[in-house]
């Protein structure tokens, strides 16, 4: 089966699929989700095995509206109804005791909770509409790799498993919703994205942040975060703030394969690219290398001749908490300096 490509004139029909239990790919301001009717277990188990997706880590649920939540919460607190109504639609995914017996198995992972999300992106709205049921939607890559911005990026990794593609052109946020856990009484980030914590903290008060470190042994409070990530074939190095890009183009000079460079604009007019170096740029600013970074990722992971690919850092705060997070992640760790430079 080749996936279609629907335009944003097609949703009735992206719909009509989704309600016959086929997967559909969807748009969001901050990566395209593979989508299904959230109350049809055998389109949420088609998810799992199109993503390659381990059964245990649970999906979040697309409402477009605040109605379409109280079907399936148990309850909606008071802050939580405060924080919607301050950021949705937008990317600050709310995670809420279930309503027993409302949803499968298959789409909580087992877990007593769900997640909730109300995109900001009207065709994806407008397709849960026709669709009338929540969508579940994981980010629509294969399970490990960045996830996706564009349409294209999805036909790559998903041509043939799935039904069809809604295109809305390249996303613009580029990095996954915040997901706060509010299934108890101490709200806690489990992934930082494009609303803070100070965003947060604004509205409902001192919350806490918990996406560090989540080793394999322990069970993370979000699943999905003890799974390798975002990663390309290539070797992911990040060039902090204080390392030099002069000794970092020197390094690059001497090995025997390309690099692929990864860095914002002002750097890339200040170096000078060895033969062996090729260049993505990231923009101007930390809201255009959150929206840029995964695009970068993918183009050195389908070329393969890259071997290495070098990374701007930014502060870990606000947006560039949610950008570091997932660089990391794709770096397993690394840093250029841990290659004994400065
Ligand atoms: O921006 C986004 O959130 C995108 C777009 C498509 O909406 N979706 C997305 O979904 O990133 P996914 O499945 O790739 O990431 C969801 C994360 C996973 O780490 C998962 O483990 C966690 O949220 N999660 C989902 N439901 C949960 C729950 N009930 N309790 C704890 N963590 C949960
Ligand atoms: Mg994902």
């Amino acid at each position: 089966m080749e996936t279609t490509i629907y335009n944003l004139n097609q949703i009735t029909k992206a719909a009509q699929a989704l309600k016959d239990g086929e997967l559909v790919a969807f748009p969001t301001e901050t990566v395209y989700g593979l989508g299904a009717d959230a109350t049809n277990e055998d389109a949420v188990k088609k998810v799992y095995q199109a993503k390659g997706r381990p059964s245990d880590n649970p999906l979040i649920v697309h409402v477009d509206s605040v109605e379409m939540v109280e079907k399936y919460a148990r309850e909606i607190p008071e802050k939580a109804r405060q924080l919607m109504k301050k950021f949705w639609p937008g990317s600050l995914t709310i995670i809420l005791n279930i309503k027993p017996g409302s949803l499968s198995k298959t789409v909580t992972g087992g877990l007593s909770t769900v997640a909730f999300r109300f995109p900001n992106s009207q065709p994806t709205l407008e397709l849960i509409k026709e669709a009338g049921v929540p969508i579940v939607g994981p980010s629509a890559n294969t399970s490990g790799k960045p996830s996706p911005t564009t349409a294209q990026h999805v036909y790559h990794d998903l041509n043939g498993k799935i039904k069809g593609i809604l295109d809305d052109g390249p996303t613009r946020v580029g990095v996954e919703s915040t997901v706060l856990d509010m299934s108890t009484d101490h709200p806690v980030i489990l992934r930082p994205g494009a609303v803070t914590k100070a965003d947060i903290e604004s509205v409902i008060g001192s919350i806490d942040l918990n996406h560090h470190h989540v080793g394999k042994s322990e069970t993370p409070k979000a699943p999905g975060m003890k799974y390798k990530h975002y990663a390309p074939n290539a070797q992911v190095y990040i060039v902090d703030e204080d390392s030099d890009w002069n000794t970092v183009m020197e390094w690059i000079s001497k090995q025997s394969f390309t690099v692929g460079v990864m860095a914002d604009e002002n750097i890339l007019h200040q170096i000078t690219l060895p033969k062996n170096a090729d260049s993505f740029s990231l923009g101007k600013n930390i809201v255009d290398a959150s929206a840029r970074l995964f695009d970068g990722l993918r183009k050195y992971d389908d070329e393969n001749q890259v071997q290495a690919i070098v990374t701007q850092a930014y502060p870990s705060h606000g947006l560039g908490l949610a950008y570091m997070n997932r660089l990391n992640k794709s770096a397993g760790g690394q840093h250029f300096k841990d290659l004994g430079f400065k």
